[in-house]
């Protein structure tokens, strides 16, 4: 299976000068563990790391450092999400007829989820790792007041890997540009075309680090299971 990660951001919700990934967790960048997780699950083939050339000298050091045997290669970030995941389509090999995407700031994905999504992705065309929301959920307004409150069993968290078939998700990106579409993931993208996404059962420590408490729950967490 072939993986890409869109790892392009920058620190500024972190509050940090640089990329978030390259920030230390545990005694490592956090992209490290994300890399670690992929490299230890058995389903994975290769890994485009979708990054900023101004990161790249960081990012190769890290790879070098953690004697990674899979076949990596840095790819051209965008300035979005949606555009970095969008080269990385373009950069896999001819021969990727499916794709995982997992977002570089969740490190503390297991092989198992990687693996559990390989596995699912041969068998339809969308799926994402997603969790029941625990929280009730409301829909605000700008000016704070509360709008609706969709009921909560329908709610699911997502989160990433999302896995996809490589030339249908080629196209939703395509048409994403054409209607001039701004998304968070892309599932979204398959969503507005029309496509079934499935999902496959998350984990509820799948986190996105992005503020410094996701890293101190990040530490905790690798800690606890070292
Ligand atoms: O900012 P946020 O954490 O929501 O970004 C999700 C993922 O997308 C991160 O791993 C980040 O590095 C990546 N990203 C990207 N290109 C951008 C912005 C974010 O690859 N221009």
């Amino acid at each position: 299976m072939h993986l890409l990660i869109p790892a392009a951001g920058s620190g500024k919700r972190m509050g940090a000068d640089r990329n978030k990934l390259l920030l230390q967790v545990r005694s490592k960048p956090l992209i490290a563990w994300t890399l670690l997780a992929a490299e230890a699950a058995s389903s994975i083939t290769w890994i485009g790391i979708v990054s900023q050339p101004p990161d790249w000298d960081d990012f190769k050091a890290i790879i070098a450092d953690l004697k990674l045997k899979k076949t990596i290669e840095l790819i051209p970030g965008g300035s979005t999400r949606q555009e970095s995941v969008y080269n990385g389509l373009q950069a896999l090999p001819t021969n990727a007829a499916q794709v995982l995407i997992h977002d570089g700031a969740r490190c503390l994905a297991t092989p198992n989820l990687f693996n559990a999504c390989s596995e699912a992705i041969l068998k339809c065309s969308g799926l994402i790792a997603a969790i029941s929301v625990k929280d009730t959920i409301k829909v605000v307004d700008e000016n704070g007041i509360i709008k609706s409150t969709p009921e909560r069993k329908q709610l699911w968290a997502a989160q990433t890997p999302q896995g996809f078939d490589v030339k249908l998700l080629k196209q939703c990106h395509a048409e994403g540009v054409r209607q001039g579409w701004e998304v968070t993931d892309d599932a979204a993208l398959f969503e507005k075309c029309g496509m079934e996404v499935r999902i496959v059962p998350g984990e509820e420590t799948n986190l996105k680090i992005t503020t410094p408490q996701d890293l101190a729950i990040a530490e905790f967490i690798l800690s606890y299971r070292e």
